[in-house]
Order: structure tokens, then C-alpha cells, then sequence
């Protein structure tokens, strides 16, 4: 029924926010530019060498959700959506709230490969 459909997830860009229709609900983040070390294997032999590249990091800085409608799942939806839209445009992700690095990234461990964490990246 319409009035049971789940809320759909829009993106705000102008207000770098994922949100619900209502914008009661979002996910709100900020776009960095960053440097990222990658570990390239060196030629015939030689030590593994480092470079830095530039990269694009999207840090997801808080995540709200009214009283009446937590415990629903509604973060996980916006948290989907944002996680999507940083591997569709190639950027790393910086976990800032609490709620995406302690209880969902711990449940949805596939995104961690999106992480940035200021570590070696492989380009293997
Ligand atoms: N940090 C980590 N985990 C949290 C949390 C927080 N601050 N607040 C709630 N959770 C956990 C709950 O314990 C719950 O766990 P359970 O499933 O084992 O019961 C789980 O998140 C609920 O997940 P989900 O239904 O997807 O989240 P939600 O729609 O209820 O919204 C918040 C979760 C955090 C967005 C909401 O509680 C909220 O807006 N809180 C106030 C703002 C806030 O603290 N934001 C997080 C820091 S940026």
C-alpha cells in the first residue's frame, strides 16, 4: 500500500545530504580532497615503491533520524545510498559518525573496502 511503502532516498547535492522525501531523515557529508599513498611493485625485482596520487574523499559526518521512526532500519537505507554513491564515483570513504563506523559498516563489511584511512592503498 502506498501509505506502507518504505521512504524513498533522494540526494541533495547542493546540501550534500541523503535524505528522505520529507527531509526529516539524512545522511550528511562532506567532500575532501586528499592524497592517498599507493604502493606500486617496483621493476625486475626492485623494493616495492610509493606514490602519492590524489583521490576524492567523501566523509559521512552525521547521520540523523527522528525518535518516532528509529530502530526501522532508516539509517541503513541513507547509509546504503551514500555508500553506493561513493563507489559509483570512485571516491574513499571517511566514517565520522559514530553510527556508520560502529554499528553499520560492522553489519555491511563489504564497504570497508571503500575505507580511507589514511594507510597504504594497493594498486594490486
Ligand atoms: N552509534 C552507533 N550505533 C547506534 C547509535 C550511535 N550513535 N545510535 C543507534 N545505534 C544503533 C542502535 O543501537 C541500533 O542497534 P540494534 O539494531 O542492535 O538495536 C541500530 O543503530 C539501529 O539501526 P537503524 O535502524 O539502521 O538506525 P536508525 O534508523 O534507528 O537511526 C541513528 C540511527 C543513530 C541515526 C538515530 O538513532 C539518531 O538519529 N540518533 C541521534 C543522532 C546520532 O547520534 N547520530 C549518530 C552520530 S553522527
Amino acid at each position: 500500500m502506498e501509505a506502507n511503502r518504505p521512504p524513498e532516498i533522494v540526494w541533495d547535492e547542493k546540501a550534500q545530504r541523503f535524505e528522505t522525501e520529507d527531509k526529516e531523515a539524512f545522511l550528511q557529508y562532506q567532500i575532501n580532497d586528499i592524497l592517498i599513498l599507493l604502493a606500486a611493485p617496483g621493476e625486475d625485482g626492485e623494493q616495492e615503491k610509493a606514490k602519492k596520487l590524489p583521490a576524492v574523499a567523501m566523509d559521512m559526518v552525521h547521520t540523523y533520524v527522528p525518535r518516532s521512526k528509529r530502530g526501522l532500519g532508516l539509517a541503513a537505507r541513507l547509509c546504503d545510498a551514500a555508500f553506493a554513491h561513493a563507489q559509483r564515483h570512485s571516491m574513499l570513504v571517511v566514517p565520522t559518525c559514530s553510527y556508520i563506523s560502529e554499528t553499520y559498516l560492522p553489519r555491511n563489511p563489504a564497504w570497508n573496502s571503500l575505507l580511507y584511512n589514511g594507510e597504504l592503498h594497493s594498486s594490486m
